[in-house]
């Protein structure tokens, strides 16, 4: 009976917790309700072309030929287990890389910080692949060119 009861309590603070903190508890629980929008640009210098081409596992966004300053994105909901995760292969005259754009992330909010939970901006520069901290809105080198 004192167990049922403190099951109860527990259930009790749990749906509280979920009404007070929609946002964290979201997160807590695994889900996330966030709109989240990508973004792949070319920042490179010399007019030069980039060539992205960007994958989720159950997605294939195509080959983009974007021109200097171009930007090519996109918006999606994370699945439920939230393991929606997006790569993009990148291509700059005979520079290249693979990179994750989009990933789950448990422990540490690394990515979704940078993206202040909602934008992700990613750049291709001439010196490599940056991210954007979205709070400083500094750009910050994460891959350098293969
Ligand atoms: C996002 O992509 C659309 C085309 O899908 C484009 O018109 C728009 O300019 C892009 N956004 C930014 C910020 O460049």
């Amino acid at each position: 009976m004192k167990d049922l009861k403190g099951i109860a309590v527990f259930y009790l603070c749990v749906a509280l917790t979920l009404s007070i903190f929609p946002e964290s508890s979201a997160k807590w629980a695994g889900l996330d309700p966030t709109n989240w929008h990508v973004h792949v640009v070319n920042g490179l210098g010399g007019g030069k072309q980039l060539v992205v081409h960007c994958n989720s596992d159950v997605d294939d966004l195509g080959i983009h030929n974007l021109g200097p300053g171009g930007d090519f994105n996109w918006s999606f909901h994370v699945n439920i287990p939230g393991t929606t995760k997006f790569t993009c292969d990148w291509r700059a005259g005979n520079q290249h890389a693979v990179t994750d754009v989009f990933w789950k992330e448990s422990e540490h909010m690394w990515l979704r910080d940078k993206c202040d939970w909602k934008e992700c901006f990613w750049t291709a520069k001439d010196d490599g692949i940056y991210l954007k901290d979205l709070k400083t809105n500094r750009d910050e080198l994460v891959h350098p060119w293969q």
